[in-house]
């Protein structure tokens, strides 16, 4: 308790980012971290709330191999809610691994916070009492530009795939979109709260942050508050090949308005 009361005054009040060379992600390493969020509001030990916070957290866990996205409610606190999303084009068992690892990194990420959210490469977890669900939040969370510089031929075709995401239907419970053109693949993912109009405006502003800050980079990521999209080149035709999802040479990172409802507190580890 007394180290987590001291944790807890040296968080700083502005959003702070830390960002180190992460190893190397593969594109199967699902439970890869991204960024995570804690509230500077805490919860007490032996409350209500941390009973509140436990349930919604176990249901959330237990309900990851049935479904991609679920929400819940606290049965003593209706202002208390955890939801989950995982990429809705992967197995139930890559969701259930992952939303397992992401509870386990918000225990000791957020632990007694009263909000706290973690996104690894297949899932995404938040808790809060912040009134977050069914809203929709376009605040850029995290955002990586990265790969050899292409060209404008890459430009044109990045845009392409990422207007492709922005244009597709989501299928049938799941926010997962997929777009491509040419060398470049782009993928989007909404959190389930959002419906598909909302989930389309979600997406078209992250393809806005991409277009307008990645430059000639040849892979790029945002993270917005409910949904997040990539792009990436994987062939010949003005990207160069070896820029992957692999291939971040450059990186630029950037969080700002973290969570506005609540000062949340950005980790990047
Ligand atoms: C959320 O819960 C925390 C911990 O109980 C409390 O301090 C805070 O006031 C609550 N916030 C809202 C908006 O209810
Ligand atoms: C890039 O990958 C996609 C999907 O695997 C494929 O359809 C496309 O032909 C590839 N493009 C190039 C130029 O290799
Ligand atoms: C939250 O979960 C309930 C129960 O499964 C569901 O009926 C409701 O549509 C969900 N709300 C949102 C915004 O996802």
């Amino acid at each position: 308790m007394a180290t987590r009361v001291a944790a807890a005054t040296l968080l700083p009040v502005v959003l702070s980012l830390l960002l180190l060379p992460r190893t190397d992600s593969s594109s199967d390493d699902y439970s890869a971290f991204v960024y995570a969020g804690c509230s500077q509001g805490r919860y007490a030990a032996s409350t209500q709330y941390a009973s509140g916070v436990d349930s919604v957290l176990t249901s959330v866990a237990n309900s990851a191999p049935y479904a991609p996205y679920a929400n819940f409610t606290a049965p003593s606190d209706s202002s208390l809610v955890g939801l989950y999303q995982c990429r809705s084009d992967l197995p139930a068992s890559v969701c259930t691994g992952c939303v397992r690892s992401a509870i386990s990194r918000l225990s000791s990420l957020c632990s007694w916070s009263a909000g706290g959210a973690v996104q690894l490469r297949a899932c995404f977890v938040r808790y809060g009492n912040d009134s977050f669900l069914g809203k929709q939040d376009t605040a850029v969370l995290f955002k990586k530009c990265g790969g050899t510089p292409g060209d404008a031929g890459g430009v044109a075709m990045r845009d392409s795939a990422l207007g492709a995401l922005v244009a597709a239907a989501a299928p049938e419970g799941g926010g997962y979109r997929a777009g491509g053109s040419g060398a470049v693949q782009a993928m989007s993912q909404c959190v389930g709260d959002l419906d598909a109009k909302a989930c389309s405006d979600c997406v078209s502003a992250a393809t806005r942050q991409l277009k307008a800050g990645c430059g000639y980079a040849t892979a790029g990521e945002v993270y917005l508050g409910k949904c997040y999209a990539r792009f990436w080149a994987n062939g010949s035709g003005g990207f160069s090949s070896s820029a992957g999802r692999h291939g971040f040479g450059l990186v630029h990172a950037i969080a700002t308005g973290f969570f506005a409802s609540l000062v949340y507190v950005s980790l990047v580890i």
